[in-house]
């Protein structure tokens, strides 16, 4: 069966004779509805199992490469072709001349024999709406017109599958068709045995999906098995409006959930389609503080009553979300080709939904709070070094929301349920229940990050409010690195799948500049006598770091991995909050020193992260780019884009690559993290480039 399978995608290949451009880059996975962590479905495209980035002849699948059916025909003049998916018996493909995508979008321009199809999957991302934000929708716009100068009879056909419903294909799954109030036409679908808080091999045990578009002429739906629901349109070019009542699990005779859109006679005038996805869950996380634990609601739900009101209002948001995402998506175009050309517009545009699609904005209006997964690395759930590497695209985007994702870790540490030691914790739990904090433990690295992140915050908001509330916190975290960041212990740091070491040359570094970050923070909360005491010891500390961490004699000198390994080096990339936070301790020779040396070991996907191996980490590399001087940054953002476009991987994009191959590191396979959101270090910088006046 699988070579017939085989056999088949390969007819479906041969028969989209166009080849289609692809526009700024072809990632490894082309993001379609990539809005959260249960509502992330992409197109893989990387040759190592996707099909070079076309949407019809594969199936979209889940970040974790789980198929999510969703399945797209036209039917043009009574012939049928298939414009998304693998449905069995395969209608001829269309050809696909193009793929773009903008920070929000994917755009898809296909022709269908004499016509054209622009299809464009927006997954909006509002930086300053927590309620839209908060709401996992995505919109798909399908508009068609006639390429050829005459009137086309056009129907079009989508399904999805309950395969969305749980990762658990033997799970019962449930469905009913409704219209909203406004007249939205949906199918609602959910596994039937809802379990709250469980994940079924990462897609969510809970909550309601729901596929929509707006009911009107021309409209038909049908519920049922896969292949009677597809035949029923191929043959007739609409369905019978019908619902399958037989509840089953879902791969039994799949159930998909169909809409035909009859558009009548086409002629060059576009007519265009809306349908939307979402997943509606009441609550998103449980969260344990002094009270115990809680469910943290969904935080739209302060503002609608029910699921099909939020739908109703999201659905009929759709020209104003798009105007505004289009505004999103060129503010971030201009800004990033001003700092880093085109190659950094490849990078940063395809970061953000990744990015924000880790993030689920919970809370009330009172108590905002939004909780992080981890997604691929072990699904942790609001990990200080993952919020740390992210970052960058939040101070860039809103700064004020950095705040809430750091809430929920100061708090539970404030309540004393931390009890491993005077340091940061590293996460509280697996998503989604943030009710006990892990066993892993990187001290230095932690309470760098949170003194670092604290004061970012609050320099880029004003908030010195924020620092008072949590001076005592802080300042045990700074007594932490005063003991151990000049000499740290033999510890991981966040590359723990690097190995643990002491004396680590980064690591230190990131300690000191805590201390120093801690000295202003106390100069800003009036605590003189803590601000120069903490100064002086970072004064103190990072002459000594340059004695015991750079390899002086070396040809060019650099930093090492640890200290007196001369012949080691690794990315010093923790040099980047000294920029950031301007806190003036490292002088402007190690900057300039690093950006000499990282072209010297530059393989052809990038500087590897350190000694011990062959990959990198891509969100590292682009804060040394930051500070870096402009051909060395234009290395590292070149490597990257060309690892984009290149890597055999296929899942979304990886931030853990070889140098050499530009595919996963050796049995490690990262992807869909969050952490690109590094990749905007370039803009959350006031300037590029090594800083000036640092010296010591
Ligand atoms: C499509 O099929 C219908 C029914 O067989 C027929 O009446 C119609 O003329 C066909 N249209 C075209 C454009 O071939
Ligand atoms: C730092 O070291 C001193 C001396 O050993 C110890 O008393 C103190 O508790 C340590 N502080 C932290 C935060 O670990
Ligand atoms: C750390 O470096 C110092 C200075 O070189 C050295 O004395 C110490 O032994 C090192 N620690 C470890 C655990 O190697
Ligand atoms: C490493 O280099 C430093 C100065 O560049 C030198 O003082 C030190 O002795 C060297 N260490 C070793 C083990 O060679
Ligand atoms: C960056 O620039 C802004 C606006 O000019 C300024 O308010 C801020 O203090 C600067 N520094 C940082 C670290 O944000």
């Amino acid at each position: 069966m699988a070579f017939l399978s085989a056999a088949v995608t390969l007819a479906a290949a041969v028969l989209a004779n166009a080849e289609s451009t692809f526009s700024p880059a072809r990632p490894p996975a082309l993001p379609l509805a990539v809005r959260s962590p249960y509502l992330n479905t992409n197109q893989a495209a990387g040759s190592d199992g996707g099909n070079g980035g076309y949407l019809a002849g594969e199936w979209p699948s889940f970040w974790n490469g789980a198929i999510t059916g969703w399945t797209g025909f036209i039917r043009v003049d009574n012939t049928t072709y298939t414009w998304m998916g693998s449905p069995l018996p395969l209608p001829q493909v269309v050809d696909q001349t193009s793929y773009e995508y903008t920070s929000t979008r994917s755009t898809f321009e296909l022709q269908a024999g004499p016509v054209t199809m622009d299809v464009i999957f927006l997954s909006p991302v509002t930086p300053d709406d927590l309620t839209a934000q908060s709401f996992p929708i995505t919109f798909v716009s399908v508009a068609v017109s006639s390429s050829d100068g005459g009137e086309h009879d056009v129907q079009l056909y989508t399904d999805v599958s309950a395969e969305w419903a749980s990762g658990d294909r033997s799970k019962v799954a449930q469905w009913e068709y409704g219209t909203t109030e406004s007249n939205v036409a949906y199918h609602k679908f959910w596994r039937q045995d809802q379990e709250e808080f469980i994940e079924d091999n990462q897609q969510a045990a809970w909550g309601f999906w729901y596929y929509a578009t707006a009911d009107g002429e021309g409209l038909t739906h049908q519920s049922g098995a896969d292949t009677d629901v597809r035949d029923q349109f191929t043959s007739n070019g609409l369905l019978e409006n019908t619902e399958d009542t037989n509840y089953r699990a879902i791969n039994d005779a799949y159930p998909v959930f169909g809409f035909a859109k009859d558009l009548g006679s086409v002629g060059s005038d576009s007519v265009e389609t809306v349908f939307t996805i979402n997943i509606a869950q009441d609550n998103t996380v449980q969260y344990r503080d002094g009270n115990g634990v809680e469910s943290i609601p969904s935080y739209w739900t302060n503002t609608y009553q029910d699921y099909e009101s939020a739908l109703d209002s999201f659905y009929g948001q759709y020209q104003d979300v798009s105007s505004q995402t289009a505004d999103l998506d060129s503010r971030v175009a201009s800004d990033s080709t001003a700092a880093g050309g085109d190659d950094y517009l490849t990078l940063t545009s395809l970061a953000v939904r990744q990015a924000w699609a880790a993030l689920a904005v919970s809370g009330t209006p009172d108590e905002p709070l939004i909780f992080l997964k981890e997604i691929s690395s072990n699904g942790d759930i609001q990990t200080v070094d993952v919020i740390f590497p992210t970052f960058p695209i939040i101070l860039y985007f809103n700064p004020d929301w950095l705040k809430l994702l750091l809430d929920p870790i100061v708090r539970y540490q404030e309540t004393g349920l931390f009890t491993q030691g005077a340091f940061a914790l590293h996460d509280l739990g697996v998503f989604p229940k943030a009710t006990e904090a892990g066993p892993e433990q990187q001290p230095v690295e932690e309470c760098g990050n949170m003194i670092i992140m604290a004061l970012a915050y609050a320099q880029r908001t004003g908030d010195t409010g924020y620092l008072t509330e949590h001076y005592n916190l802080l300042n045990q975290y700074t007594g932490y690195l005063v003991n151990d960041s000049l000499y740290p212990d033999n510890q991981i740091s966040t590359d723990d799948f690097a190995g643990s070491l002491a004396n680590q040359t980064n690591l230190a570094l990131k300690g000191m500049i805590g201390i120093k970050a801690m000295s202003m923070i106390a100069q800003m909360t009036g605590n003189a006598d803590d601000s120069s005491n903490y100064a002086n010891i970072a004064e103190s500390y990072i002459a000594q770091w340059q004695d015991l961490g750079i390899a002086q004699d070396a040809n060019p000198p650099h930093t090492t991995l640890s200290y007196g390994d001369n012949s080691s080096h690794g990315l010093l990339y923790n040099l980047y909050s000294d920029a950031l936070l301007e806190t003036h301790l490292v002088p402007t020779s190690v900057y300039e020193m690093q950006s000499n040396f990282y072209p010297t070991v530059a393989n052809k996907y990038g500087v590897p992260l350190d000694t011990r191996h062959g990959y990198t980490k891509n969100d590292w590399e682009m804060f040394c780019a930051a500070i870096a001087a402009p051909d060395t940054q234009a290395l590292f953002i070149s490597d990257i884009a060309d690892f984009i476009n290149q890597t055999p991987s296929n899942g979304p994009v990886t931030d853990l690559s070889e140098t050499d191959t530009a595919d996963y590191a050796n049995g490690i396979r990262f992807m869909a993290r969050p952490v690109v959101g590094g990749w905007f270090s370039l803009l959350a910088l006031n300037q590029t480039g090594i800083p000036e006046g640092n010296t010591s």
